[in-house]
């Protein structure tokens, strides 16, 4: 493998965008090669089967286009398990944050929101490894199926969508708790409207910065990190690319990427 190969990005949809932004500002120099399978998002819907059976064909993909890391920046995906994820392939692989460090430093009634897919709140897999670290804190986790449709077909101002937050705010208000794990890609383009229902007293956790530290930790050790010049990212769907880019433009300089559509 050599440092000018591509980081490797995925996600069912235009939720990774939120982490590729954190990754882009931590590593400049990085070419980066994003897939969203926006054709068949949400996958958090999805069974195991499928999830995996689509994960492979993605992963094939970021075999064939060389990337040297992949990133799963997407929960859903992560929580299957970093080794069902890479198979046989020939690039690491790392998976999302779950943000455990992140809220042991925040927390201060140790009552802890996740906001999810339902597949990723049926994994447990945040409650594990909070719970691993602080065996005192509990969390409370509630799958958020309306956000993601919402979010790919870009209603931002739908009173669906405002109806959506209360929703889940509210479950979660009622719990109490003083932090909120953001456990979906897909949420930080609604994070603003989180916030503001939420209140000051709620902090919000976006586990994507974690995730891209980690990124560049992994190339550090491996010799790979790119650090001169400026990188290159190519964006590509398996649905309509306008809507992809549309949907980019809230999170990316979109002038300095190149967009296409491809079929797995
Ligand atoms: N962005 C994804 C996640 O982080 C998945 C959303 C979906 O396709 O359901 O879980």
């Amino acid at each position: 493998m050599d440092k000018k190969q591509p980081i490797g990005v995925l996600d069912s949809g235009v939720g990774g965008l939120t982490v590729l932004r954190s990754l882009q500002r931590i590593l400049p120099a990085e070419n980066f090669l994003y897939l969203g399978d926006t054709a068949r998002a949400p996958y958090g819907v999805r069974t195991r089967e499928t999830i995996t059976a689509f994960v492979a064909q993605m992963t094939d993909w970021m075999e064939k286009n060389r990337v040297k890391l992949l990133v799963t920046a997407c929960n859903t995906i992560t929580v299957l398990g970093t080794d069902v994820i890479r198979g046989s392939h020939s690039f690491p692989v790392i998976g999302m944050s779950k943000g455990a460090e992140l809220v042991g430093k925040v927390t201060k009634n140790k009552r802890i929101g996740l906001m999810a897919t339902d597949f990723t709140v049926g994994t447990g897999a945040h409650r594990k490894e909070i719970r691993e670290a602080d065996p005192e804190t509990e969390v409370f986790g509630v799958g958020c199926t309306k956000f993601v449709p919402l979010i790919e077909g870009n209603r931002f101002d739908s009173p669906e969508l405002k109806e959506a937050i209360a929703e889940y705010a509210d479950a979660l208000k009622e719990k109490e708790v003083d932090t909120v794990i953001l456990g979906c890609t897909h949420y930080p383009f609604v994070r603003e409207y989180l916030e503001e229902s939420f209140g000051p007293g709620v902090t919000i956790i976006d586990p994507a910065e974690a995730t891209a530290l980690a990124a560049k930790k992994n190339l550090e050790e491996r010799n790979l990190l790119r650090t001169e010049g400026r990188g290159q990212c190519t964006v590509c769907f398996t649905g309509d690319v306008e809507q992809g880019r549309l949907l980019a433009a809230r999170m990316l300089d979109t002038g300095s990427c190149r967009f296409e559509k491809v079929s797995l």
